[in-house]
């Protein structure tokens, strides 16, 4: 369907056979010997495509405007010569110890005025001069170094630009704020009316008096954290495009940088980033601090399909099994390697590399796993890694083929940020969990979804869902309210249509923007008491919100049952224009939201991809002639499934009843005229 963006790069093999397969590599961790039984061992497992110089700085420039490429040199030829491409790192993720010694102005500040030490990564203040002049002069002479050389496929700027340094807080910082700011605003006057600064004799008089949102005794103004996370968004993005500029200067080779498109960063607004990029590229872990880390894991990668415009995307990083940075690094079991990565790929990815290569011996990394783990090529990872690395190859075939979906599903860094301000109604709030809530019902259901941004046409969808859109401009409104007139089905969750950009709220009642399309009114929230949850008419019950919903021309579908709200609507539908609208002022339990998301797009004529069984992802890409149906079974029971067509995974026809065994997966290619 039609995404927000145009597709990119909509061959992604940068000329390489099959799908991209490949890996991060730190060379700079292992000895000569070992890069070449490393480059064998590539070869073995299918390798395509190896980052490398990610954290390079510190080797290629050992002392200031002392240039040493020799041992990148090496690398870089023996993969050539060994038919692997290179993802070539500018290397300036982080800076060397010499720089933060030269110049420690360069060290970020947090917002209590406390710097943060070199010693560990990314530790340079994104808006620092003497950074981005010392970067640059880095990217220059690698870029005239490799900018031609056959090996190289991707420049890899940086690393997960704004993972930790995303809100800096120093001086420089703040004469950087200050200049976004006048240009965001142009007068200061409009700023005091944007920030509404006649609350607690906030007005400024100068721009000079401005300051980023530092550690305050009270509350601090929720407009100016707001706008300092899009200052710090765009501020990064800034200095990727000055890297790529300068890669530019001398390459004619795609460049991109890795997004973080997860559930626990939120700091970059890719959605005003996807258009610099030739190629979308994101990085996904499995987080087992989430309850269906597996469902999380698609829920990114329909988002980063959105970044890409429907166009293929690249998976730059996962992980072989466990990771070393969550608070239990739970290892994968046997398989779930393979449907993590499909899964990804299911839904758009040509391609998949991994952090990374060899587990380092040494540093905070050492317990993280890898193609090759410390126990060698003996390991079960080091077996399926071999399997999936000739799955890879096979899987060429499907590259550059599209998925197709009917609902779309708006998702906001903006709305991420503004929404879980402090000083709102409940601290219980969280909008990614919303919107995790209202995906997952679809992933239950076997619904794919095309993540969109606010405002992304919504033209030939049947449904449109948006969780919990606190901050949401008039006409990025008016896009679901004008799809929902012409005959369009939305359906809009609580705490949704509340802001305008500045965070000012809409005055009239709730939910704002959406309320007369949705037919009801609000006159104040009535989030509930920790641990507490109200019953519903259709005998299940609301957690963590609940409103007394007034109906203005909508009907109530399922009303409170008990509490002080017993009697009034909870879920509504109203017709507006020629299309169907339903509100959600509670929070329901999956069951029902699964109910009732059933009986939505029933109404809006959306497909489910038939499952063989709970718990079994089914997804399609499909071109001209094929269509690839990816089952991937998330459970502990073997399911049952009639088809026909070729698995690629085992690579023999299938048709019939066919078994799905526990925690399988089957890639079974239909050609279409036959069907
Ligand atoms: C990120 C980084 C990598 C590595 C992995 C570990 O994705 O880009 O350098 O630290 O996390 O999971």
């Amino acid at each position: 369907m039609l995404l927000q963006t145009q597709p990119k790069e909509t061959a992604l093999g940068l000329g390489l056979d099959g799908l991209l397969f490949g890996c991060d590599y730190n060379p700079e961790q292992w000895s000569p010997e070992t890069w070449r039984e490393d480059v064998a061992l590539m070869r073995q497992a299918g390798v395509n495509l190896v980052a490398i110089n990610v954290f390079g700085w510190s080797h290629v420039e050992p002392r200031p405007g002392e240039f040493d490429f020799s041992g990148l040199d090496e690398v870089v030829d023996l993969l050539h010569a060994n038919g692997i491409g290179v993802n070539l790192g500018t290397g300036t993720s982080s800076p060397p110890p010499w720089l933060t010694t030269l110049h420690p102005e360069v060290l970020p500040v947090t917002a209590d005025g406390t710097t943060r030490w070199p010693g560990g990564r990314q530790a340079y203040c994104p808006s620092s001069p003497v950074f981005r002049e010392r970067a640059l002069a880095l990217v220059r002479a690698t870029a005239e170094r490799y900018g031609a050389h056959p090996a190289v496929r991707l420049w890899h700027v940086s690393n997960e630009l704004g993972c930790h340094n995303a809100l800096c807080y120093c001086d420089v910082s703040a004469a950087s704020f200050r200049r976004w700011l006048e240009n965001r605003y142009g007068t200061i006057e409009a700023l005091n009316e944007a920030w509404g600064t006649a609350f607690w004799s906030q007005r400024y008089s100068a721009w000079a008096e401005i300051l980023p949102p530092r550690a305050t005794l009270s509350f601090i103004n929720p407009t100016q954290t707001i706008d300092f996370h899009r200052f710090s968004s765009d501020e990064i993005l800034d200095h990727y495009r000055a890297e790529a500029a300068t890669i530019r200067e001398t390459s004619a080779i795609p460049v991109t940088t890795n997004f973080m498109v997860t559930a626990h960063i939120k700091n970059q607004d890719y959605w005003t980033w996807a258009a610099d990029m030739d190629v979308i590229a994101n990085d996904h872990y499995l987080d087992h601090r989430l309850e269906r880390p597996h469902v999380e894991l698609a829920f990114a990668a329909d988002a980063t399909r959105g970044l890409a415009g429907g166009a293929p995307w690249l998976l730059m990083e996962h992980s072989t099994s466990a990771v070393n940075w969550q608070p239990r690094n739970i290892a994968k079991a046997p398989g779930e390697m393979l449907r993590n990565t499909m899964s990804h790929v299911a839904r758009g990815a040509d391609g998949t590399c991994f952090f990374q290569w060899r587990a380092s011996l040494k540093g905070t990394e050492k317990f993280h796993s890898a193609l090759l783990p410390h126990a060698g090529t003996r390991s079960k990872v080091w077996k399926e890694v071999v399997e999936l690395g000739a799955l890879a190859g096979r899987l060429g075939e499907l590259r550059g083929s599209t998925i197709d979906a009917t609902v779309a599903l708006v998702f906001s860094w903006e709305s991420w940020w503004a929404g879980d301000l402090e000083a709102h109604p409940t601290t219980d709030f969280s909008y990614i969990a919303q919107v995790h809530a209202a995906y997952e019902a679809l992933w239950d259901l076997g619904v794919t979804v095309d993540v969109v941004a606010p405002g992304a046409p919504l033209d030939g969808y049947s449904l449109v869902v948006v969780p919990s859109l606190y901050l949401v401009s008039d006409s990025d409104a008016k896009v679901v309210t004008d799809f929902v007139d012409a005959g369009g089905h939305a359906v809009v969750t609580f705490f949704s249509g509340i802001v305008d950009e500045t965070d000012g709220v809409r005055p009239g009642g709730y939910p704002g923007a959406f309320r007369r399309m949705l037919g009801v009114t609000v006159d104040e929230f009535a989030p509930l008491a920790v641990g507490s949850s109200v019953a519903l008419s259709d005998g299940s019950r609301g957690t963590l919100w609940s409103e007394p919903v007034e109906l203005v021309g909508a009907e109530a579908v399922v009303s409170y049952a008990s509490g002080p709200l017993a009697g009034r609507p909870a879920v509504t539908r109203a017709t507006a224009g020629a299309g169907t609208a339903w509100y959600l002022s509670t929070v329901l339990e999956p069951d029902s939201l699964i109910a009732l998301l059933t009986r939505v797009a029933d109404e809006a004529g959306v497909l489910p991809v038939a499952a063989p069984g709970t718990g079994v992802e089914v997804v399609r890409r499909r071109d001209s002639q094929n269509e690839w149906v990816f089952l991937l079974n998330h459970t502990d029971e073997t399911v049952h499934h009639d088809v026909s067509g070729f698995d690629l995974v085992t690579e023999q026809p299938v048709s019939g009843r066919v078994a799905l065994a526990p925690g399988g997966t089957q890639i079974i290619r239909q050609d279409r005229k036959a069907s």
